[in-house]
């Protein structure tokens, strides 16, 4: 399948907009309230175009003033005949994630009611940095509205995205705008890698949609390693899991140089398995559901690697994906089959559901060769993580407090929260292997703490964190910042560490 099957991603047009905007015709404008405050912002004339309806709902008590909640008023007089009013509760407790949920969650309704372009008025008056405050905006409005319906053949119009954000501001947020607008693009693009079925999105169409997006960027290298050249470098582990599959694996590299020759590189590792059954040892039907999501890892450093370029990161950066699916077949690996890690060691493959830290052992090998200064892997890793935090953090693993430090506050300032797990001796007691050097699985206690000490033997060399995303990359439900489905887990928090390490804690710097 080549790549013109693909539908591009939506681009948004994101603008700040100026007073003459308030004459003009959009689908609605929106206005953020506190408690006891009333619109933040809002300019008269948007007032008093709507004082009837405002000065109503004040007197029936209605004011949508408490955190999430919404209402749309309607007026004759404006070009603009839709006011979307939602409300932020107590002015002190905004903080970044409200702003992301509360821009989501009105922008989705206005969505819903076939408005294609909106217009939010800047929130005045918090304590918060203004730059920071735009970006959120545009993060909650561009998530909040995104919707996988590129396989739909019918009802197309019942699913018209927006196409124009527009913030009303008297500062200069321009900014905050463009890298909201990029991060959460990203995003996009990586929840549709995802949700693409394993049919479509297989390892090879990763690759070219890898290509057709960070082609354009002069400072960017893509290569692809196939199984035979994945052969001759020795990835045993790698191979073993894509033995079973007809679908080609591939190894995809993305190198991104921003920074000076000399900077040594930062390497992102994402878990590519397009499909995961389990192998011969099969996943059970209510398993098998949802694993064409196996690779949002991948996805997630895609769209990492695509925010640094797009925003011209100072720094070189180097994106790794094994990508393979996870097959049964006659040629497949089976249980307590041996094989050999890049690295050298011996790896007894007890169970090959366990294809995740497979896979990643010999990308974590490769990234070696970078001598980077530091490696974080995202994988969809364990079920045991999803038991352990649900989709409530993802975790991290990591002997590097620096690293695992700056990570957390990555995701306290993305609004993708992780949570620190531990790496103890005993677990790696728990991988001892009769025959091999170590083996695949460690038994059921702890199974995310003891895949992450399986891949701890393969980044002995660089400070490594590891992330099981397993819990945060899909959800079953609809959030304020995603409808069912896949989250492009990942993109956030990763571009936040890559801002930290570009020395950039401030988005008002260039
Ligand atoms: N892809 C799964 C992990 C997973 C489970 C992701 C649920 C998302 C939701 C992984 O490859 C896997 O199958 N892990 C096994 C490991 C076990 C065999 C030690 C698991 O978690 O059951
Ligand atoms: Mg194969
Ligand atoms: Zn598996």
């Amino acid at each position: 399948m080549s790549f013109p099957y693909t539908i591009l991603m939506i681009e948004v047009t994101v603008e700040q907009v100026q007073k003459d905007s308030l004459e003009k015709e959009y689908g609605a404008f929106i206005v953020f309230l506190t408690k006891n405050e009333g619109p933040l912002g809002a300019p008269e004339q948007l007032i008093s175009a709507f004082e009837a309806q405002i000065n109503a709902l004040k007197e029936t008590n209605d004011l949508p003033e408490d955190k999430k909640k919404t209402s749309i008023l309607y007026s004759p007089g404006l070009k603009t005949k839709r006011l979307g009013l939602v409300g932020f509760g107590e002015k002190d407790e905004v903080d970044l994630q409200l702003i992301r949920e509360v821009s989501a969650i009105i922008g989705r309704k206005l969505r819903d009611l076939k408005s294609e372009k909106i217009v939010y008025i800047f929130p005045e008056g918090t304590s918060l940095d203004s730059q920071d405050i735009a970006k959120a905006i545009v993060e909650g409005a561009i998530l909040g509205t995104y919707k996988f319906t590129e396989l739909k053949t019918k009802d197309k119009d019942k699913f018209k995205p927006i196409t124009y954000i527009g913030v009303y501001s008297k500062e200069d947020i321009s900014k905050g705008l463009r890298w909201g607008k990029v991060i959460a693009e990203s995003t996009n693009l990586a929840r549709d890698l995802a949700n693409r079925p394993s049919n479509i999105a297989t390892p090879t169409h990763f690759v070219e949609v890898a290509k057709e997006y960070l082609k354009k960027y002069d400072n960017m290298k893509i290569d692809v390693l196939d199984e035979k050249q994945c052969k001759k470098l020795g990835m045993g582990a790698f191979l073993a899991v894509a033995k079973g599959s007809d679908e080609p694996a591939k190894f995809l590299i993305m190198e991104y140089k921003g920074g000076n020759p000399e900077d040594k590189p930062v390497v992102l590792v994402g878990k590519g398995v397009t499909f995961d059954t389990g192998g011969i040892s099969l996943k059970p039907q209510s398993a098998i559901v949802g694993m064409k999501g196996d690779c949002s890892g991948a996805a997630a450093v895609i769209g990492a690697v695509r925010v640094a370029a797009e925003l011209g990161l100072p720094l070189n950066v180097v994106g790794l994906a094994p990508l393979t699916e996870n097959m049964p077949s006659g040629k497949a690996t089976k249980p307590e089959d041996v094989v050999y890690a890049m690295n050298g060691k011996s790896i007894e493959i007890i169970n090959t559901d366990a294809e995740g830290r497979l896979i990643l052992a010999d990308a974590l090998c490769y990234a070696e060769r970078y001598e980077p200064k530091w490696v974080v892997d995202l994988a969809t890793l364990t079920g045991a993580i999803v038991i352990a935090l649900g989709d409530q953090a993802a975790g991290l693993f990591s002997k590097d407090d620096t690293l695992r430090k700056r990570l957390k506050l990555a995701g306290e300032r993305s609004g993708e929260r992780l949570w620190s797990m531990p790496l103890f001796d005993g677990y790696y007691d728990q991988l001892k292997s009769k025959v091999a050097d170590m083996k695949n699985v460690g038994g059921r206690p702890a199974g995310s703490a003891t895949a992450a000490a399986f891949l701890s033997n393969f980044a002995e060399n660089y400070p490594w964190a590891h992330l099981d995303i397993a819990g945060i990359a899909w959800v079953d439900k609809s959030t304020p910042l995603c409808e069912e489905g896949m989250t492009g887990a990942g993109v956030r928090v990763l571009s936040e560490l890559l801002f930290d390490e570009a020395k950039i804690r401030n988005i008002t710097i260039e």
